[in-house]
């Protein structure tokens, strides 16, 4: 069975899919089993560490800045951003390429901290928790 927001990825063609909605089946591509992404979990001592920086406006609600301190050549860099807050209700991801710079901005009204998960194409998924 599957649970909301994993990520799964098959290991012939790389194609990798995120669950919008949970179900009982297996999740297959190329003939086999797709495999459960489980992230490695970010610290500041490595490369894959989300770095956040918030703002609080006046209305109470928050600029988030998130940067993550990575190498974005072709052969080595972040594929996504991606923010999840820790009820699972919301998301913002986006997509980066080689050579642009690996950060997202976020406004909303949160008073919890949230996930910060990243997709790097080498080194696979990682997970920073923040709190805010
Ligand atoms: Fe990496």
């Amino acid at each position: 069975m599957t649970k909301l927001l994993e990520l799964y990825r098959c290991e012939i063609c790389n194609n990798l899919v995120e669950i919008d909605h949970e179900g009982m089946g297996t999740l297959v591509c190329c003939g086999q089993d797709m495999k459960l992404l489980v992230e490695h979990e970010a610290t500041s001592e490595n490369a894959h560490f989300a770095h956040v920086e918030t703002v609080e406006n006046n209305d109470g609600s928050k600029i988030i800045t998130v940067k993550i301190n990575h190498g974005m050549t072709d052969e080595h860099h972040i594929e996504f951003i991606e923010a999840i807050s820790k009820d699972k209700k919301y998301t913002k991801k986006k997509f980066l390429k080689a050579g642009e710079t690996p950060e997202m901005v976020i406004k909303c009204n949160c008073s919890e901290g949230f996930y910060i998960r990243l997709y790097c194409n080498k080194d696979g998924g990682w997970l920073t928790k923040t709190e805010i």
